[in-house]
C-alpha cells in the first residue's frame, strides 16, 4: 500500500489545536522592541512636518523614525520575481509623498506594544492634502494597457510574464457574424485576505550582522532575496524563518513595507524589533483583490457553438505600480470558439494601496463573467447550461494551440451532473419551489493555471532508519507538512511515521512561494527527486559499501518498501539503519533539484479543471440567498491526500460563497480609504451559512504538470463557485445579478 491516496490526517493538526505550532508572533525574544506604523489619514499629497516630540518623551518610547530620520532603503528591481517578491514598489518612510491613505508615514518603536500604540497617537502629521483620484469614470475613462514589450514579441507587465492583451483568430468579426450575440457588462468587489493571523515580523540582528526575520510569509526565498537587495546584504547574511502560517491566501506571498521596516528599524537600533500590523492596517497596507469592471462579448451559432469570445477588463492599481488583475485569462483557455478569442486588460491608476493575487486571483473574478455570459447564452440558445459547455470542451488549448496535457473536465462535468441531479432540474427560471422559498440551480465550468517554479529539497536518511525532509516551502495551511511525508514516504519505502518534514526555512534548500497552487507540482517534485536521489545512494551500498547485503545485484533490481531495501531474488532484505550502520554512517543525504519546463515553452499546455454545482433557495420577499447544495469535481491530476485535499476544496468553495454573496471592502469616496476596520465590517461565510459539500477529485497523473502527477489544487476550488451561484440565483429568480457580491438590495 502506498502513502500516496491515503487520507492522512495531518502531523501538525495536533500541534494547532493545542496552541503548541510556535507561528511568528509566538517566538519568545526577551529583549524585543515592539514598533506600531502611525499611517497616513489623507489619500494624496505630502506630509509638510512631522512633529514626534511628545511621542518621543511618551513612557517606553526608544524611538520614532520618520521619512527624515529613517534610513535609506534601496529600490525593489522592478522586474518582479519569485525570488524577489515585492508586493508594494514604493517604500515608505523615504520621502515626503503620500500616494495612499493608510501609507506609513511613521514608526515608533517602545519597550512594549501598548506603549507604542499609545505613543504613536501623539505624533503630528500636517499635511498639504492634494486631489486624489478614484476608480471613478474619469479614472476608467484615462485606464492605460501597462507592459513592456518582451524580446519575443509579447507585451507583458513587471509583476507576470502574462500579456496584457491576447487576440488568436478574429473573435470580433466572428462575434459580429454570429447567429447569437450575448454581450454584458460584469463586475466584482474589491475584496481583502483577511487571514485570521495578521501579518508580522520580527527582526534580529547578530552580533554577526547577519539578519533573521520571523516573518508570516508564504515566501522564505523570496524574502531573503528582496530584502537582501534592498538592504544591500548578501542572501547568505538574512535567515527567514516562517513554519507555520495562520492563513495567506496570497497576501503573504509578498514583500509589504513593514517587513522593511521592520529589518531596518531594528539595525538603527541594535535590538529585536517586532512589528505586527493592527487589525485595521490590514486593510490598507498588505494587498488586496481589486475591483474590475469587465465585458464579455460571445458569438454562438444556433446550436450553441461558439464562434468568438471577447473578454476585457480594467482595475485599479497605484500610480507606483503596473499591478493587473487578468480578468481575462481564464477566457483565454477554457472553451473553444473557431472565428478566434480576445482578452485586453487595461488599469487606471489611483491613489489605493497596491493590489494583490488573492485565493484564484484572476481565474476566479474573470470566470464569474465569462461562466455568467455562458448561462446568459444557454438561455438564449434554449441549449441546457451543462449540455452548452460539453459542445464548447476542448482539448486543444485556444491560446497557444497546444494540447493540454491532461483535461478531464468533461468527466467533471458529466460525473458532477450525476451526482447533483441535474437531470431532474427544470429549465424555466422560477419553476422550482419549496414552500416558500424559489429554489434555483446553475453550474459553471473552471480553469486555472499551473504554475511550474523550480523547486530544491534535502532528505537525509537517518542512522535509526528513519527520514527527513528539508524544504524552503510552507505549510499556509493546506497540509504541505503531510503531502511530503507521503511523497517521500513512497519513494523511500518508509512508512510514513517514519519521515519528518521540516519547512520554512532559508536554511533548508530554497523552493519557490507557496502560492499558485505550485506546491504539489514543483516542491513535491524535489521532494520525490531528493527521496530518489536518497535512496539510490543507500541502493549503491547495499551493492559495493561495505559488507555489502546485494553484492551480485543491480540497481535495478532493488526495490525499496516496508522499511527495507530488498533484492529482486527475494532474499531477505536490509533496513537503512543498518546498512548505515556497516558502512560507519550516521546519514545519507540526497538532494532533489527540480528544473521544470517553461511555461511557454513546454509542449503541452497545463490547467487544472473543475464543474461546479449549486442550488441555492431564495426567499423571495427578503432577497435572501441561502446554499442548500453544492457539488464540484475537479481535475487536479493525481490526489495526494484525499482528505486535505477535500479540505482544500471546503475552503475554497467556501471562499467562492463569499465572492459571490458577501465579501466587499468599501473605499469612502470622499476620504478615499478603506472604511473596513475589522471582522465586523466585513462579511464572510460562517459555518450556517455552508450547507454539505459533495466534493470530488477524477483527476488522473500528470507526467507533464509534475513528475508527483499532480497539478495545483487549492485555487481552482475557488474558482468557478461564484458564477455557479450567481447562475442558480438567475434560475430561482429570473434575475440576472452582474454585480459581486449578490446581496439582498441588489435581488430586491
Ligand atoms: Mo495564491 S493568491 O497564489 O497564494
Amino acid at each position: 500500500m502506498t502513502a500516496v491516496g491515503q487520507p492522512l490526517s495531518r502531523i501538525d493538526g495536533r500541534l494547532k489545536v493545542t496552541g503548541r505550532a510556535r507561528y511568528s508572533g509566538d517566538v519568545p525574544v526577551a529583549d524585543a522592541l515592539h514598533a506600531v506604523i502611525v499611517h497616513s489619514r489623507i489619500a494624496h499629497g505630502r506630509t509638510l512636518s512631522i512633529d514626534a516630540r511628545a511621542a518621543e518623551r511618551s513612557p517606553g518610547v526608544v524611538a520614532v523614525f520618520t521619512h527624515e530620520t529613517m534610513p535609506r532603503i534601496g529600490p525593489a528591481p522592478w522586474r518582479w520575481s519569485p525570488k524577489h517578491p515585492t508586493g508594494q514598489y514604493h517604500h515608505p518612510l523615504q520621502n515626503d509623498e503620500i500616494h495612499y491613505a493608510g501609507q506609513p508615514v511613521a514608526l515608533v518603536v517602545a519597550r512594549s506594544a501598548v506603549e507604542a500604540e499609545f505613543a504613536g497617537t501623539l505624533v503630528d502629521v500636517v499635511y498639504e492634502e492634494l486631489p486624489f483620484r478614484r476608480f471613478d469614470d474619469s479614472a476608467i475613462a484615462d485606464a492605460v494597457e501597462v507592459g513592456t514589450p518582451q524580446e519575443d514579441g509579447r507585451k507583458v507587465p513587471a509583476r507576470l510574464y502574462w500579456e496584457t492583451s491576447s487576440s488568436v483568430g478574429s473573435a470580433d468579426t466572428a462575434i459580429a457574424n454570429a447567429a447569437v450575440r450575448i454581450r454584458q457588462d460584469y463586475s466584482t468587489s474589491d475584496r481583502h485576505h483577511n487571514q485570521m493571523e495578521p501579518h508580522h515580523t520580527l527582526a534580529v540582528w547578530g552580533s554577526d550582522d547577519c539578519l533573521t526575520l520571523y516573518d508570516t510569509t508564504q515566501n522564505v526565498s523570496g524574502v531573503q532575496g528582496l530584502v537582501a537587495i534592498v538592504l544591500d546584504m548578501a542572501p547568505e547574511r538574512v535567515r527567514i524563518v516562517a513554519p507555520f502560517l495562520g492563513g495567506g491566501f496570497g497576501g503573504k506571498a509578498y514583500v509589504w513595507p513593514h517587513t522593511i521596516l521592520a529589518a531596518v528599524a531594528a539595525r538603527s537600533l541594535r535590538q529585536p524589533v517586532r512589528l505586527e500590523l493592527s487589525r485595521a492596517q490590514m486593510y490598507s497596507m498588505a494587498g488586496h483583490q481589486p475591483m474590475t469592471l469587465q465585458q464579455v462579448s460571445l458569438g454562438a451559432d444556433v446550436d450553441g457553438r461558439l464562434v468568438g469570445i471577447r473578454h476585457d477588463s480594467v482595475s485599479p492599481t497605484p500610480p507606483f505600480e503596473d499591478y493587473i488583475e487578468y480578468a481575462g485569462n481564464a477566457s483565454r483557455s477554457l472553451w473553444a470558439a473557431s472565428g478566434g478569442i480576445a482578452t485586453h486588460h487595461r488599469v487606471a491608476r489611483v491613489h489605493r494601496n497596491t493590489p494583490s493575487p488573492m485565493r484564484a486571483p484572476h481565474e476566479a473574478v474573470g470566470l464569474f463573467a465569462l461562466e455568467s455570459a455562458m448561462d446568459e447564452l444557454a438561455y438564449e440558445t434554449g441549449i441546457d447550461p451543462l449540455a452548452l459547455r460539453l459542445l464548447n470542451d476542448t482539448q486543444i488549448d485556444p491560446l497557444s494551440n497546444r494540447p493540454f496535457s491532461t483535461r478531464r473536465l468533461d468527466t467533471c462535468i458529466t460525473e458532477g451532473a450525476r451526482r447533483f441531479g441535474w437531470d431532474r432540474r427544470r429549465a424555466e427560471p422560477r419553476s422550482m419551489r419549496d414552500g416558500q422559498y424559489l429554489v434555483g440551480q446553475g453550474m459553471a465550468g473552471a480553469i486555472y493555471t499551473a504554475w511550474r517554479w523550480p523547486a530544491q529539497a534535502r532528505v537525509t536518511l537517518r542512522s535509526d532508519g528513519s527520514a527527513l525532509v528539508e524544504s524552503g516551502m510552507h505549510d499556509i495551511g493546506t497540509g504541505t507538512y503531510t503531502v511530503m511525508r507521503q511523497v517521500a514516504a513512497d519513494a523511500l519505502g518508509l512508512a510514513p511515521d517514519m519521515v519528518a518534514v521540516q519547512l520554512g526555512d532559508t536554511r533548508m534548500p530554497a523552493s519557490h512561494p507557496a502560492a499558485g497552487s505550485a506546491t504539489m507540482s514543483n516542491a513535491g517534485a524535489s521532494v520525490l527527486l531528493a527521496s530518489i536521489a536518497a535512496r539510490d545512494k543507500a541502493i549503491a551500498l547495499a551493492i559495493s559499501g561495505r559488507n555489502a547485503p546485494f553484492a551480485t545485484a543491480s540497481a535495478s533490481e532493488i526495490i525499496a518498501g516496508g522499511g527495507r531495501l530488498m533484492p529482486g531474488s527475494g532474499a531477505p532484505g536490509i533496513g537503512y539503519a543498518d546498512l548505515l550502520a556497516r558502512n560507519g554512517l550516521s546519514s545519507l543525504v540526497g538532494e532533489g533539484d527540480y528544473k521544470p519546463v517553461d511555461e511557454v515553452k513546454g509542449p503541452r499546455a497545463v490547467f487544472s479543471f473543475a464543474a461546479v454545482f449549486v442550488e441555492v433557495r431564495v426567499d423571495p420577499d427578503l432577497g435572501l440567498v441561502r446554499l442548500s447544495r453544492v457539488t464540484a469535481m475537479y481535475d487536479a491530476g493525481r490526489t495526494i491526500n484525499p482528505k486535505t485535499a477535500r479540505s482544500q476544496a471546503v475552503g475554497g468553495i467556501i471562499w467562492g460563497a463569499g465572492q459571490a454573496l458577501l465579501e466587499k471592502s468599501e473605499i469612502d469616496p470622499l476620504l478615499g480609504r478603506f472604511v473596513n476596520r475589522n471582522y465586523s465590517g466585513y462579511l464572510v461565510p460562517s459555518n450556517a451559512d455552508i450547507p454539505d459539500l459533495d466534493i470530488g477529485f477524477v483527476g488522473e497523473f500528470d507526467s507533464e504538470a509534475s513528475p508527483t502527477g499532480a497539478k495545483g489544487l487549492g485555487e481552482v476550488t475557488g474558482a468557478g463557485v461564484a458564477p455557479a451561484i450567481a447562475n442558480a440565483v438567475f434560475h430561482a429568480t429570473g434575475r440576472r445579478i452582474r454585480d459581486l457580491p449578490i446581496t439582498i438590495e441588489k435581488l430586491l
